[in-house]
């Protein structure tokens, strides 16, 4: 099918191009002093922290199908499947603690602007007047497809960092050999051939919203680590607290609110 083929070209195009767009801030992970490397370091543990729910609801929204099943058992193994101890934001910041982020100060140091996107993303996924192959575009394709790969690049360049390579061996690396390895690449391909079976497959409007909701997804990861990389560079943007142990009213929607 033509329009499908356009469609996977165009998914291609589009991340190769927001992968390229961050090698300056892959460059600069590799050279950023420790102070640096770690402020911009803790900003992802916040879109981990919202990737669960979102993930949640698109699972709520969606009819019954592999895909369906396939992103709950992603929702599993982001849950730690039964640990609390290996949920994935858990890992990120054991990974933070690694390289000496104080643990405890972390929830109040989310980026504003990012917070203010994420609910944005998240409020889209609960609109009724979505779809679900927008929200699979939004949330699915882009947390698991493109994350992965920009996950790797970003890997590759802070374990040139001097500050980690000099302490390498007492850095818990755990969360990253989950998103760099075999296992998340498996599960990239595998969201990837779910999404043409179940949605590229129904034809053009389908196709139409959930290349929208893809667009929209990579457009804010970007805009997500331009972010990052402008707090890092002036300590003045405006921060917002953010805590996963309790329940929405108390994270930064309502902080926003
Ligand atoms: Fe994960």
């Amino acid at each position: 099918m033509a329009e499908a083929d356009r469609f996977w070209q165009l998914a291609d195009d589009l991340q190769e191009k927001t992968v390229s767009h961050a090698k300056e801030l892959f460059s600069y992970a590799e050279t950023a002093n420790p102070d640096d490397l770690l402020s911009l370091l803790i900003q992802y543990r916040f879109f981990t922290i919202y990737y669960i729910p979102d993930i949640a609801i698109l699972v709520a929204r969606m009819r019954d199908g592999q895909l369906r099943s396939f992103l709950a058992d992603i929702l599993t193994d982001e849950l730690g499947n039964g640990d609390p101890a290996k949920a994935h934001p858990r890992l990120y910041d054991d990974f933070l603690k690694s390289i000496g982020a104080p643990l405890d100060l972390l929830d109040d140091l989310a980026v504003k602007d990012n917070i203010e996107m994420l609910q944005g993303i998240r409020g889209k996924l609960i609109d009724p007047r979505t779809s679900t192959a927008y929200g699979v575009g939004l949330r699915g394709m882009g947390g698991e497809c493109v994350c992965q790969v920009y996950l790797s690049r970003f890997h590759e360049h802070i374990v040139k960092n001097p500050f980690i390579r000099q302490r390498r061996a007492d850095v818990d690396w755990t969360f990253w050999d989950l998103h760099v390895g075999e296992h998340d690449i498996e599960h990239r391909l595998k969201t990837r051939q779910l999404i043409d079976e179940e949605i590229v497959s129904r034809g053009a409007t389908d196709i139409v919203e959930l290349e929208q909701g893809y667009r929209e997804s990579m457009a804010s990861w970007s805009a997500f680590w331009s972010n990052v990389f402008a707090s890092v560079k002036s300590r003045n943007v405006q921060r917002v607290s953010v805590n996963r142990a309790v329940d929405w009213r108390g994270t930064a929607a309502g902080a926003l609110a």
